[in-house]
C-alpha cells in the first residue's frame, strides 16, 4: 500500500526502467559484469571495457538494482542476480554486439522494447489525439512513423539497410517470446500428433519459424512451409539448419518468400498457422490476410491463430461460453482482479506496443470472433495457457523459476486456436480443446 500520489507518480516514471535497461543491454554491461564473476564489477572497470562514463553506468544500474535487477554489492560495485542475467546474452562482451545467434536470455526481446518501441512510444499521445490523422485511416501514421520520420509499415522499415540488424534482432525476439510461454502450451494445446502423416503446416508470416520448429521437433510425421519476407526467410533457413540439421534436406521443412497481403498459392495446407501476425494489423489489413487464407483453404484445412486475448478487467463476457475454452472457467483468488491484475499485464503491454509500432492491436475474444467470421472463419475452440508463471531456462545461473507453487492455472494467457469451418460448424469440430 502506498499514497495515491506516489502510485500515480511511480506509474508516470515507468519510462525510467525502460531507458536504463536499454542502456545496459546496448552497452554490453551485463556481459562485462558476468565476466567479472560473482564478486561483481566496479563501474570504473565496466567503463574501461565499454567506454561509457562510469557515473552514468552507476546511474542506470541503481534504479534497476532497486527493482532487483542487478545488485549493488558495495559502493559502485555491481553484480548479477537471477533477474539481471536474463539480459546477458551469455556471449563474450567483445563478440559482435547486436548479434543474437546462439544468444541466451531475453536481450533481443528487451531491446525490441527499449529501442524502437520505446522511441515510438513517446509519440503515442500525439498520434492518437490527432483527430485528422485518426479519421483518415492512414495506416502508416503510427507513433513509430512519427519517431523515425517514415511513412511505411514496421516491417518495410526494418528492411531498410540501416535497420537490418534490428530486423534480425526482431526475429530472435520472436523466438524468445515463444520460449516465454510454457513449453507445453503449443504442443499440448492442439493434437498435432493426431494429424495425418505428411500433413502440410504453412506457417504464414512465420518469422524464423521457431514455432514450427518446436512442433517439428516432436512431430516428425509433419511437413512445414515457413513463409515470410525475403530477408527473414534466409534467417529462417539458417536457424533451422542450426536447430534441426537435415530437416530441410529430408523435405520436412521448406521456406518460401510470400507476401501475405497477396493470394496464397498453397492450396493443400492441412493447417495455416498465424502466430503474432493478426495482432500486427488493423482489422482492415488483418481481414486481407485471413481472407486470402480462407480462399486457399480446403474444406478440411484448419486455421490456428496464436495471440494474446485481451481479458476484460471486470471479468469475461459470458456470451461465448458455448465455445470450448473461450471463457475461463476459474476466477483468480481475491484480492486479485478478475483479469489477474498486475500479474497478467502482458496482453496490455503488447497491445500498447502494437499501438506504438503498428496499427495493430491485441483483441478480446468477441473481437476475434467477429474478425474471423468476416473473413469466413468460425472459431471452434480456444485454448488458454499461463503467461506469467514461466521463465526460460538460464543455463549459466540455473535460473529456473519454480512455478509449481503458483498452480497450473494461475493466470490465463491467450492462445486462440481457431478452426476453419465452411458450411457446418458442428461436424468438423476437433475432439479436443
Ligand atoms: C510479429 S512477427 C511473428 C513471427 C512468427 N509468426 C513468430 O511467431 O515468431 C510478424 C512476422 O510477419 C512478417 N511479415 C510482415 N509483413 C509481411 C508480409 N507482407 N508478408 C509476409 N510476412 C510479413 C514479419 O517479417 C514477421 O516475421
Amino acid at each position: 500500500m502506498q499514497y495515491p500520489a506516489r502510485s500515480i507518480l511511480d506509474a508516470s516514471y515507468g519510462w525510467v526502467v525502460s531507458a536504463a535497461l536499454g542502456v545496459v543491454a546496448e552497452s554490453s554491461t551485463a556481459e562485462i559484469i558476468r565476466e567479472a564473476g560473482p564478486q561483481g564489477c566496479h563501474i570504473d572497470d565496466i567503463a574501461k571495457k565499454n567506454g561509457m562514463d562510469p557515473t552514468k553506468i552507476a546511474r542506470v544500474l541503481r534504479p534497476l538494482a532497486t527493482q532487483h535487477i542487478f545488485r549493488e554489492l558495495s559502493p559502485n560495485v555491481f553484480a548479477h542476480n537471477r533477474i539481471s542475467t536474463l539480459i546477458d546474452t551469455g556471449k563474450s562482451f567483445r563478440s559482435n554486439p547486436g548479434c543474437y545467434t546462439g544468444a541466451e536470455g531475453l536481450a533481443a526481446f528487451v531491446l525490441l522494447n527499449t529501442d524502437e518501441t520505446f522511441k515510438a512510444a513517446g509519440y503515442i499521445q500525439d498520434v492518437v489525439l490527432d483527430e485528422a490523422s485518426e479519421s483518415s485511416g492512414d495506416e502508416f501514421n503510427t507513433a513509430l512513423n512519427k519517431a523515425f520520420g517514415t511513412h511505411i509499415d514496421l516491417f518495410s522499415w526494418y528492411e531498410k539497410p540501416d535497420n537490418r540488424k534490428r530486423y534480425k534482432r526482431f526475429g530472435f525476439a520472436m523466438d524468445v517470446s515463444r520460449k516465454l510461454t510454457p513449453p507445453a502450451a503449443i504442443s499440448q494445446g492442439f493434437q498435432w500428433s493426431a494429424l495425418p502423416e505428411k500433413t502440410l503446416i504453412v506457417d504464414v508470416g512465420g518469422g524464423i519459424g521457431s514455432l514450427s520448429l518446436e512442433i517439428a521437433q516432436v512431430n516428425p510425421h509433419l511437413r512445414f512451409l515457413i513463409q515470410d519476407k525475403q530477408g527473414v526467410i534466409r534467417q529462417a533457413e539458417q536457424h533451422w539448419e542450426t536447430e534441426l540439421p537435415g530437416a530441410s534436406a529430408a523435405g520436412r521443412v521448406s521456406f518460401g518468400e510470400h507476401d501475405f497481403f497477396g493470394p496464397q498459392s498453397v492450396k493443400d495446407a492441412g493447417i495455416f498457422l498465424l502466430r503474432l501476425v493478426v495482432h500486427d494489423w488493423s482489422d482492415a489489413y488483418a481481414l486481407k490476410i485471413l481472407k486470402h487464407l480462407r480462399d486457399a483453404a480446403q474444406s478440411t484445412t484448419k486455421l490456428i491463430v496464436i495471440e494474446n486475448v485481451v481479458p476484460l478487467v471486470c471479468g469475461e463476457d459470458e456470451s461465448f461460453k458455448h465455445i470450448p475454452g473461450a471463457v475461463p472457467t476459474t476466477l483468480p483468488p481475491k484480492p486479485l482482479l478478475p483479469n489477474y491484475g498486475i500479474v497478467n499485464m502482458v496482453p496490455y503491454f503488447v497491445d500498447i506496443q502494437m499501438m506504438a509500432i503498428l496499427r495493430g492491436c491485441e483483441r478480446t475474444f468477441p473481437h476475434y470472433w467477429d474478425l474471423l467470421k468476416k473473413a469466413g472463419w468460425e472459431i471452434e475452440g480456444s485454448s488458454y495457457s499461463p503467461w506469467v508463471n514461466c521463465l526460460p531456462d538460464c543455463r549459466k545461473a540455473s535460473l529456473k523459476l519454480d512455478t509449481r507453487s503458483l498452480g497450473p492455472k494461475f493466470a490465463p494467457m491467450s492462445i486462440v486456436f481457431g478452426c476453419n469451418v465452411r458450411k457446418t460448424v458442428s461436424s468438423s469440430r476437433l475432439n479436443r480443446w
